[in-house]
């Protein structure tokens, strides 16, 4: 198929895109795209295409804009029921971390997603999947963590393999067991963690050889903050997964500064994750390393809080700075990538360009997929969109509503 007349094709093309770097977005203007076997077999001016290929099928992009599909590199998307009331008692006064101590939060939709069959947490993600897709996600990281324990963990990792399956969104998977304290380690975080350590790990990786032996490992992830995991348990945690060989992601400095970015890009972290309060010397840590620093800033907006991750001073120092939308029933249920991008335009100051660039290029270098998604580039995925608007920056500007016209998946065009 030949995608021709774009006003605008962004091609983010010449990999990740580090500090000041970002927000290269490789525009051709009057472009084209050519598209075989699901991959992308040839990019450029849309009157050569067209001469070239005067027989292949053809789609209009009618003056439109052209861009890869985002890549959403941190979402909580598997869950059961919902917290709509503690949302209220939030506005009412409440904290976060105070619901969560008080046994609601995180473990509120334990509760939930430990009685579920998976057959019940698919039925409930399905239709948040679609709308990620509606709103132009094609790819997105997605976690466990509201079983916290093997057999609940397991019904998660599981349910997340068969979505995957069932496509057409691709999901890179995350084991997030050190999502909380399980409720039967009240009171001992050692205790969880040891467990963690000692036999859900080895728990994990013994079924993913034996349920997905062909695929990369998932990625073991930690709530390193106040309430959750302290930096030493989070450590414990994490070398113990990277032992077993998984690659490692973490949350880190969300709502205090516990050093949690520094042990990310000591252990060479794929990403470290929220970074509100990260001190300087994290940030200069992040920076000399591979880690990508990945913004949610839906994250304080659904907490209606006012910080949010310090762009300007993770790009001035060379950092690899990617969006997400933390996408979960808790702080943030949005899984809408354009609606990331103005926020992060407005709260992170960033531009249209490099929220564009943070949230498809580097957003696929947050988990490890910068060779496949995240541009168009000739061998890459066929994974793109076209806007319903005539100039990139419309992202952000608009805002609210959907400005995805068509979603293209590895060369489909998708119905959604
Ligand atoms: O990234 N901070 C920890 N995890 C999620 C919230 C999950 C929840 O509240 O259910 C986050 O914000
Ligand atoms: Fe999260």
């Amino acid at each position: 198929m030949l995608i021709h007349s774009a006003s605008q094709v962004l091609t983010l093309s010449g990999g990740p895109q580090r500090g000041t770097e970002l927000g290269r977005l490789g525009i051709l203007t009057a472009g084209a795209l050519l598209l075989r076997h699901g991959l992308i077999a040839a990019v450029g001016p849309s009157a050569e295409l067209l001469a070239a290929y005067p027989d292949e099928e053809r789609l209009d992009a009618g003056g439109r804009v052209v861009m890869p599909g985002f890549v959403d590199p941190h979402t909580h998307l598997i869950w059961a029921g919902d917290r709509a009331a503690e949302f209220e008692m939030r506005l009412e006064g409440k904290s976060y971390l105070e619901i969560l101590a008080a046994g609601g939060g995180i473990l509120s939709t334990v509760r939930h997603t430990r009685a579920a069959t998976v057959e019940m947490l698919l039925a409930e993600t399905r239709p948040r999947l679609r709308q990620m897709l509606r709103h132009g996600t094609t790819t997105a990281e997605a976690k466990t963590g509201y079983g916290l324990e093997t057999a609940s963990e397991l019904r998660m990792l599981e349910g997340l393999l068969r979505l995957d399956e069932e496509g057409p969104l691709e999901i890179a998977i995350t084991f997030l067991g050190a999502h909380a304290i399980a409720p039967e380690y009240k009171g001992d975080p050692d205790g969880y963690t040891a467990h963690l350590c000692a036999e859900m790990l080895p728990a994990v990786r013994r079924w993913w050889d034996a349920h997905a032996p062909q695929r990369p490992l998932p990625f073991v992830d930690v709530f390193c903050e106040t309430g959750a995991f302290s930096l030493e348990q989070s450590r414990r945690i994490l070398v113990a997964a990277k032992a077993l060989g998984f690659p490692l992601k973490i949350h880190a400095d969300e709502f205090d500064n516990l050093g949690g970015a520094s042990l990310a890009a000591e252990l060479g972290a794929v990403s470290a994750d929220h970074l509100v309060k990260t001190s300087a010397a994290d940030i200069a840590a992040l920076a000399q390393g591979q880690t990508v620093a990945v913004g949610l800033p839906c994250t304080p907006f659904g907490l209606a809080e006012r910080e949010y991750t310090p762009a300007g001073a993770i790009l001035e120092a060379g950092g690899l700075l990617a969006l997400a939308s933390d996408l979960n029933p808790g702080t943030a249920w949005c899984g809408n990538m354009q609606f990331v991008i103005a926020l992060a335009c407005r709260t992170m100051r960033l531009t249209p360009a490099q929220a564009i660039a943070a949230a498809t290029i580097n957003a696929a270098a947050a988990i490890g997929r910068a060779d496949q998604v995240g541009s168009l580039e000739v061998g890459k995925q066929a994974d793109l969109l076209i806007l319903n608007v005539p100039d990139y920056r419309h992202l952000g500007y608009q805002f609210g509503m959907n400005l995805v016209d068509t979603v293209i998946k590895k060369g489909n065009v998708l119905n959604v």
